[in-house]
């Protein structure tokens, strides 16, 4: 399949592995773009600039295609070294950069000036249009369903993703909730040129996190997800568990007087803990409502095949057959 993506990119595929942090590692983002999708490596899981320049040459053991690393600017208690990741992303030869968060814009100039593209992701039209002007190539629409940060407007795809290609100019993936061909077709309907996603992602043998992790995702539901942060205006969503449940018990008790000092126990440092040890009442962690649609545990390869031919089918057979003459 070609669009204005793939061509982008220079990948086979319009899929996109979102950056997730303690999930991002080589492993996921080299098997998805070895299967011809754009893997991403997640900066700020690398401690150390160091590091992120370590899990690059050992994605590049994995592949030689293109792949992307994501920095995301969130309210984080200590302020990551980003120039020395942007050095480390620069060095290590990576031609694409997933942004995410706050507006990119100090970050935008250098990474461009040094050849590399820029996907910006967002919930909103509005900080689309702002990241649009600010010279970013494409960006990723992510949906009120998705896993992580949804924002705060709750605007879901059926009505973001036509009112992004309403008014950008620069081509967009769709984000949040995608699962499967129907997802991707749905997508390219709306006007988007391919699809992003994380929490299908997660459940793929090449995800080299907890199996317990996995399995809670297959376990749940599509109502089993909760949004925490709300009062801070740092929406998350995240999969229901007793963490979450504290916390959401402090937001109620504590109202707009809380802060995050308050909530620190369920939120910080708590990744590890889940993703590499699977103790998955450790605290809160990002998951998306397409929980509730994932069935199984192929191979990062399996999926994206199946994706591709499903949408083939889906298009030339399907749809058209719906046509009356
Ligand atoms: C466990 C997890 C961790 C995530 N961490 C990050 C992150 O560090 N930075 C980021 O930009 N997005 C992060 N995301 C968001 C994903 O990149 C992607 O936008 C989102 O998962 C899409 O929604 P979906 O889960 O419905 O596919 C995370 C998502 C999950 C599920």
């Amino acid at each position: 399949m070609r669009t204005k993506i793939t061509e982008l990119f220079g990948i086979e595929h319009p899929i996109i592995q979102g950056g997730m942090h303690y999930v991002g590692f080589a492993e996921l983002a080299g098997a998805v773009s070895e299967a011809g999708g754009l893997g991403i490596i997640t900066a700020l899981t690398q401690k150390t600039p160091q590091k992120l320049s370590d899990e690059i040459k050992k994605c590049r053991q994995i592949t030689q295609k293109p792949i992307g690393v994501n920095l995301t600017f969130l309210p984080v208690v200590e302020k990551p070294d980003y120039q020395g990741y942007v050095q480390a992303i620069i060095d290590g030869g990576v031609k694409i950069v997933e942004t995410a968060g706050n507006n990119p814009a100090k970050w935008v100039p250098l990474l461009k000036d040094n050849g590399i593209k820029v996907i910006h992701k967002c919930t909103t039209v509005r900080h689309a249009l702002k990241a649009q002007s600010i010279g970013v190539d494409a960006l990723s629409i992510d949906g009120f369903e998705c896993g992580g940060h949804p924002g705060e407007d709750d605007i879901p795809n059926m009505i973001l993703l036509p009112k992004a290609a309403e008014e950008l100019e620069v081509p967009f993936v769709a984000s949040g909730g995608m699962n499967d061909a129907r997802s991707l077709v749905a997508s390219l309907a709306m006007g988007a040129d391919g699809m992003n996603m994380g929490t299908r992602f997660m459940v793929t043998r090449e995800a080299p996190i907890h199996n317990n992790v996995k399995q809670a995702i297959i376990n749940a539901n599509e109502t089993d997800t909760r949004l925490v942060m709300r009062p801070l205006r740092n929406t998350e969503r995240v999969l229901n568990n007793k963490a979450v449940e504290k916390l959401l018990e402090k937001e109620k008790a504590l109202g707009s007087e809380i802060s995050f000092n308050d909530i620190a126990d369920e939120v910080s440092g708590v990744y590890p803990k889940i993703m590499l040890e699977g103790m998955m009442d450790a605290g809160v962690w990002s998951c998306g409502m397409v929980a509730g649609l994932i069935h199984d545990q192929p191979t990062v390869k399996e999926l994206i095949d199946r994706i591709m031919l499903d949408a083939e089918i889906l298009i030339r057979k399907k749809l058209s057959s719906m046509l009356s003459n």
